[in-house]
């Protein structure tokens, strides 16, 4: 098997306003970052996984990943795409040809969704995101109403993102040399020029980044299987 998987989980979560990181808070028994791995691993169980982490992460060693032989972790870095070169770093380019990368704090991935990112991106030999439709009408502004954008052809960029491992190291690596702002993998592709194809997934696959979010997730997580 050619392909990998990385997650980011390097963030502190400043949003979330609690002392553990939003991808160590628990969700029925298990942490977020656990849930996000398992979705990742639907099809094969132990498809290798690179999980970047914290300088100062001291919640990684009690989840259940840490004594699993097919997880390996990387320290992250400031930003989020400087975690997720770190962890591309650590897969070998002759071994790997794809990597899909998943926000540790997207415990939702619906198994249809990652199937149909897999199978759309194969079809069309290029990369891809999960991405929802914008459903809210759409400002730009403040405080007051510069415009209202057209939400039409506008989506949420979701994760997880697949693309191919050494044309997304080169494009990471190249937008953040050039400091251009890089908030999600595709960023980079695009700015790189490089295809990427919009697969239509649920907009339950939140990332849990507000306190309500959690309850939020709980509820989804109750309803969904
Ligand atoms: O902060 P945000 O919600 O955009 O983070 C998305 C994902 O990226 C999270 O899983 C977070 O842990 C990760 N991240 C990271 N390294 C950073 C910042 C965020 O791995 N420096």
């Amino acid at each position: 098997n050619r392909l990998a998987a990385v997650i980011p989980a390097a963030g502190v979560g400043s949003r979330m306003q609690s002392e553990v990181p939003k991808q160590y808070l628990r969700l029925h028994n298990h942490t977020i970052l656990e849930h996000s791995a398992a979705a990742l691993r639907q099809f094969n169980p132990s498809l290798p996984l690179v999980i970047a982490l914290g300088a100062e992460d001291s919640y990684f060693a009690s989840t259940s990943l840490a004594a699993d032989a097919t997880v390996r972790t990387v320290v992250g870095g400031s930003e989020r795409a400087d975690s997720v070169l770190a962890a591309l770093e650590a897969l070998d380019p002759d071994q790997f040809d794809w990597v899909l990368v998943h926000d540790a704090a997207r415990p939702l991935l619906h198994s249809a969704d990652l199937k149909r990112l897999m199978d759309r991106c194969q079809q069309a030999g290029c990369g891809g995101i999960l991405a929802a439709p914008v459903r809210d009408t759409m400002k730009r502004g403040g405080p007051h109403i510069e415009q209202t954008v057209d939400r039409d052809r506008l989506w949420h960029a979701l994760t997880p993102q697949l693309f191919p491992l050494l044309l997304l190291k080169q494009a990471l690596c190249a937008a953040l040399a050039d400091g251009v702002a890089v908030t999600d993998e595709a960023s980079a592709m695009e700015w790189a020029g490089q295809p990427v194809l919009l697969v239509e997934g649920r907009s339950d696959n939140i990332k849990v980044t507000r306190p309500e979010d959690l309850a939020l997730a709980a509820f989804y997580l109750e309803t969904q299987q």
